[in-house]
């Protein structure tokens, strides 16, 4: 840990002395590596930094929230925070689609429309800051062989249409474990620390077919009683991703003397290495019995769970 330690230590002055007082300007998931980059600058040069949060309304429940009581106003960063809170132009964009790739393209390109407004407010900047990692500059990360199968956005892949003069990338040199080392040294929470993996276009391809607002409050509901659950049993750092997914299908069931045609909700858990392969986690029956039977009394137009128990290959890690 020391030498992350040092790492964090020796990056900011670093940073500080080759950014001076110029402006620099990050787009933020909340995603680890986005994040730990900010807390980096944010310590290098405050509030000449600015970050922009898309809240693209297909993040996990509360997502968006914890994201601002970290990086916001009442955080405990000094930086300049905009939060977007896009979520009504993007279930507009994406009514009536079903089609994967096609959610994918929307939800990808609505972020470089949302992105491109937020910098012209801002103008000229003289940094763009990016949260790429070591196994990103290598092989493109993730992308690698899914990209071929799957497009992958990720909201490090950023962009032509801002005036900047240099690209920063802080963290180019670490693996993972690294980063979450220095985001620990930065006093970043252990809950942002430590999160899954969370593909850039989010709870839009964990809802098979169209996604609606309101199939986007069972899905957040869902997953946030399942990783409860997970945190509970204490398995959550033994699983190397978990996530709740709406199917797209309705069946029938009965609640008290009523008869219900309701949705089914899909959990996935999967230990990998590089996921690119990856196998189904075994989980508990004992703790799947209790996810099941709270995500079926607490969540409305729910009725049936499913494990998938499908790897990868043939399956993929994700439903679409
Ligand atoms: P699949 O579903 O292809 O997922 O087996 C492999 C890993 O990649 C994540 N994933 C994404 N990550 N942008 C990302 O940044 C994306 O568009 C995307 N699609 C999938 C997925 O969560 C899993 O960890």
């Amino acid at each position: 840990t020391w030498r992350m330690d040092d790492f964090a230590e020796n990056t900011v002055k670093a940073l500080r002395e080759k950014i001076g007082d110029g402006k620099v300007l990050l787009a933020l998931s909340g995603g680890v590596d986005s994040s730990v980059a900010a807390g980096l600058l944010a310590k290098a040069v405050g509030k000449n930094l600015t970050c922009v949060f898309v809240d693209h309304g297909l993040l996990r429940k509360d997502e968006g929230d914890e994201v601002e009581a970290v990086f916001g106003p009442s955080g405990q960063f000094d930086l300049n925070f905009i939060r977007v809170n896009a979520q009504e132009r993007y279930y507009k964009k994406l009514a009536g689609v079903t089609e994967p790739e096609q959610k994918r393209k929307i939800i990808g390109e609505e972020f470089i429309r949302v992105f491109e407004e937020e910098a012209k407010k801002i103008g000229a900047v003289d940094y763009l800051a990016q949260g790429t990692i070591y196994p990103d500059v290598v092989e493109s990360g993730l992308g690698g062989e899914s990209a071929t199968i799957k497009s992958h956005h990720n909201v490090g892949g950023l962009p032509e249409f801002v005036d900047f003069k240099e690209i920063v990338e802080p963290l180019r040199d670490l693996f993972k474990d690294e980063v979450r080392k220095v985001g620990l040294h930065l006093g970043i929470p252990e809950k942002l620390v430590f999160r899954q993996p969370f593909p850039g276009p989010g709870l839009g391809i964990r809802i098979i077919g169209e996604v609606t607002a309101e199939k986007v409050k069972i899905v957040q509901d869902a997953d946030a009683i399942y990783r409860e659950e997970i945190d509970n049993a204490g398995l959550n750092k033994t699983i190397g991703q978990y996530f709740a997914a709406l199917t797209n299908m309705r069946s029938v069931g009965v609640m008290g003397d009523e008869r219900t045609y309701d949705y089914a909700i899909a959990l996935r858990a999967v230990n990998t290495v590089d996921f690119m392969t990856a196998d189904a986690a075994e989980i508990p029956f004992e703790v799947l019995k209790k996810v099941t039977n709270r995500i079926v009394n607490e969540v409305d137009h729910v009725n049936r769970v499913f494990y998938d128990i499908t790897s990868k290959p043939p399956g993929t890690i994700e439903m679409e």
